[in-house]
């Protein structure tokens, strides 16, 4: 029974999406599965139900209280800004340690499989001089990098790789979850990113 940080190239490729399909996934199979978010930017609390915290607590099956939301993600933000920039939006600012302390509490309660929603992109600040990165080399969790197919996410994802690997984090997987209208092949980018790093999973677009 593990921890798993699950990071991204940039907000909005699918990271929520695919910590969800995975909590549900494990619950289906009857894995005990937890999930966090420790920072939700862009979070109206008018919107609870839609916003990226409340699909985890519904992944979860937790009831939708404000405790529930207070234990998925403690910070939470209304600017959908890169989290240092939504934090000073509203006078506040994060206190990196007790991020990470929080995420170490949650990891000491687990009883099967806790998924750590990671905070946007590999190095989105958090404040002045901290960055997620911080985050998971405080945690040394293996990851899994989430990713979109747009243009650009082969070369987004291959840097974000490199950065992770030079400070020998252990990446399990890369997921690319298809970007809506973009101008590249799907399978071009899953192979694209496959011939430099393995193992990738290719997570088409789901219709409803
Ligand atoms: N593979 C996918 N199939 C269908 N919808 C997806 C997929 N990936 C992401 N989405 C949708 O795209 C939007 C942004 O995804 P989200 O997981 O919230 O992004 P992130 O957490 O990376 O900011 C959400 O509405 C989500 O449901
Ligand atoms: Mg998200």
């Amino acid at each position: 029974m593990t921890a798993i940080f699950i990071t991204a190239t940039g907000a909005d490729v699918g990271t929520t999406f695919v910590v969800a399909a995975l909590v549900r996934h494990l619950r289906q199979v009857g894995r005990p599965v937890d999930a966090i978010k420790p920072i939700a930017n862009g979070y109206d609390p008018a919107q609870a139900a839609s916003s990226e915290t409340g699909v985890l607590v519904s992944a979860l099956g937790l009831p939708f209280t404000p405790e529930s939301i207070e234990r998925v993600s403690p910070w939470r933000f209304r600017a959908a800004l890169p989290p240092d920039l939504a934090a000073r939006h509203e006078g506040r600012s994060i206190d990196v340690d007790e991020v990470i302390a929080y995420c170490r509490t949650e990891i000491g309660k687990r009883r099967g499989v806790l998924l750590i929603d990671g905070i946007g992109g590999v190095m989105a600040p958090l404040d002045d001089r901290r960055t997620t990165l911080d985050v998971m080399m405080a945690l040394r969790l293996p990851l899994i990098l989430v990713t979109g197919s747009y243009a650009s996410a082969v070369s987004h994802s291959l840097t974000a790789l490199d950065s992770l690997f030079r400070r020998d984090m252990n990446v399990l997987a890369t997921i690319v979850s298809e970007t809506p209208g973009s101008n590249v092949g799907f399978d071009d980018v899953v192979a694209s990113i496959g011939r430099f790093a393995t193992p990738v999973i290719g997570l088409p677009r789901w219709r409803t």
